[in-house]
């Protein structure tokens, strides 16, 4: 058990590209994680924090800025190909989130954004992740809820199969085992189960334009799915909507959710 599914983005695309498309990734999400990571977090000067999939390795950076110079800052993927060279205090691990926790109980923050959806296996994800904690330290995952995705407007025979098409998608994403799409929409009662107490959870949600640099980017995102899971048609129409300007769609949900380690 443990492997990254074999199915995943990077499959089929360089390093070069992959590194392209996190950077971008974080770029979008990084104002919605900075501010509930800021709300939700009791940060310190000198703590220990872990970051799991850090892709880029943009967060490490602003982590390592909140908890200063005297902070550990670790960051732990399965390939580090992806990742921006590091800067102390944060040091990078290539390694499986499933393996047994190289450093136990040493974290007083383990983060993730948008990797555990991505497993094969989230309970187990999250046991492990709750290995690296201390007693006391606080868990904190962000996640997608794709099942918000849809045209504001279904009114016209055109933006119903638009709908359509997205649904098709997901349910693409969730046979091929590329993602859990409504992962996010769970992930609250996932943390309760791994038996983290004060789980709290918050979900950034927004209405989009197609054509804007987002909808561009989700749209690249989308050739990447119909390529990897084989859904062509719905692939290419929701693409096509996304890449012309001028119509409003309901996004995928951000789902961010903290959980405390008991004692
Ligand atoms: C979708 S990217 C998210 C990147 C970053 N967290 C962000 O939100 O911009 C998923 C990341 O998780 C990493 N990953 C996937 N499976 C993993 C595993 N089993 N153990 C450790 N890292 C894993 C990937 O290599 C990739 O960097």
């Amino acid at each position: 058990m443990g492997e990254l599914s074999s199915v995943y983005f990077a499959s089929d695309r360089s390093a070069a590209d992959e590194a392209g498309r996190l950077r971008r990734l974080d770029g979008f999400y990084a104002a919605p994680t900075i501010a509930w990571l800021e709300r939700a977090v009791p940060f310190m000067p000198g703590m220990a924090i872990a970051e799991f999939g850090p892709g880029s390795g943009r967060m490490l950076a602003w982590f390592a800025q909140k908890a200063g110079p005297d902070s550990d800052v670790l960051g732990v993927d399965i390939d580090l190909s992806r990742a921006d060279p590091p800067a102390p205090p944060v040091r990078l691990m290539e390694a499986d989130l499933y393996a047994p926790a190289a450093e136990p109980g040493r974290f007083d923050l383990v983060y993730a954004r948008l990797v555990v959806g991505h497993l094969p296996d989230p309970q187990a994800a999250l046991a492990r992740l709750m290995d690296w904690l201390k007693p006391g330290g606080m868990l904190a995952l962000a996640d997608l809820d794709c099942s918000t995705s849809l045209p504001v407007d279904v009114s016209t025979p055109d933006l119903q199969a638009v709908a359509d098409a997205m649904r098709d998608l997901r349910a693409a994403m969730d046979a091929s085992g590329l993602m859990d799409s409504a992962f996010g929409a769970r992930l609250e009662a996932c943390m309760r189960e791994a038996g983290l107490t004060q789980v709290q959870a918050q979900r950034f949600e927004r209405i989009v334009e197609t054509g804007s640099d987002w909808a561009l980017f989700q749209a690249d995102n989308v050739d990447i799915i119909a390529g990897l899971t084989g859904a062509h048609t719905a692939g290419a129409v929701t693409a096509r909507f996304m890449r012309a300007p001028g119509v409003r769609y309901h996004d995928q949900a951000l789902v961010s959710c903290t959980g405390v380690k008991p004692a």
